[in-house]
């Protein structure tokens, strides 16, 4: 499969992260080798569950040093929290299109506040809503369980939409990253990648092991045996 993007990249997700010692759980998996620091935010409205916003992440922001924080908000409205989480330091802002009465107008948004826009698909999220954003896009991100809580099963129907959307990038030509969410495992993740990913989002994965850096070196183990 051809790919127009850099390597792959480990996402570790701070949702399954002891929130009593977040800072030290950052630190810990940029040491073991995390590429981004991906933020789950939930509303308790869009999503069953209630996790972290704006003030948690300027808290962390000292804690990253230049590993980007990768903000998935599962929140609506979406709007107005977008200039907070840039204030904070979020690097990616990505959103639900069933969140935003305006999906060209929040991608503007997230781009004027100087962050990188990405579009989330829920597994039965049809990708049409890539047809007049693709370009505008840095990200798109494929959520591989329904969203709001960790530890879920990885749901096998995204594979051939992960293949499609890889299909659509390549044709767009643009360094469009393509990340991928929810049950990415060592035992799964190489699949994942066959498919077309290069951005991995995995919670329970890494912070269910003891080792962080073995949890990750399973997970590039696995991915250098994948033909790009
Ligand atoms: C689910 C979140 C995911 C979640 C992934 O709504 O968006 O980022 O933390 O956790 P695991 O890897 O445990 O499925
Ligand atoms: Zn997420």
């Amino acid at each position: 499969m051809s790919r127009t993007s850099q390597p792959y990249r480990i996402a570790p997700s701070i949702l399954s992260a002891d929130f009593a010692r977040l800072g030290d759980e950052v630190r810990a998996v940029i040491t073991a080798g995390a590429d981004l620091i991906h933020f789950d935010v939930m509303d308790n409205h869009y999503v069953p569950n209630l996790t972290i916003g704006p003030m948690v992440c300027a808290a962390l922001k000292p804690h990253v040093g230049s590993t980007p924080i990768d903000v998935h908000l599962m929140v609506k409205p979406v709007d107005a929290i977008i200039p907070e989480f840039a204030r904070a330091g979020a690097s990616f802002i990505s959103f639900h299109p069933e969140a935003s009465e305006h999906i060209d107008r929040t991608i503007a948004l997230i781009r004027e506040c100087g962050c990188r826009p990405g579009l989330v698909f829920n597994p039965a999220t049809p990708l049409a809503y890539l047809d007049h954003t693709l370009e505008t896009l840095d990200l798109v991100l494929l959520m591989s369980v329904n969203p709001g809580f960790g530890g879920q099963k990885f749901i096998e129907s995204v594979l051939p939409k992960i293949t499609e959307v890889r299909r659509r990038i390549d044709a767009c030509g643009k360094p469009i990253l393509l990340e991928v969410d929810g049950g990415i495992k060592g035992d799964n993740i190489a699949r994942v990648a066959a498919a077309g990913a290069d951005t991995f989002v995995a919670g329970s994965a890494i912070y269910g092991a003891k080792d962080y850096a073995g949890a990750i070196g399973a997970m590039r183990a696995a991915l250098s045996g994948v033909r790009a």
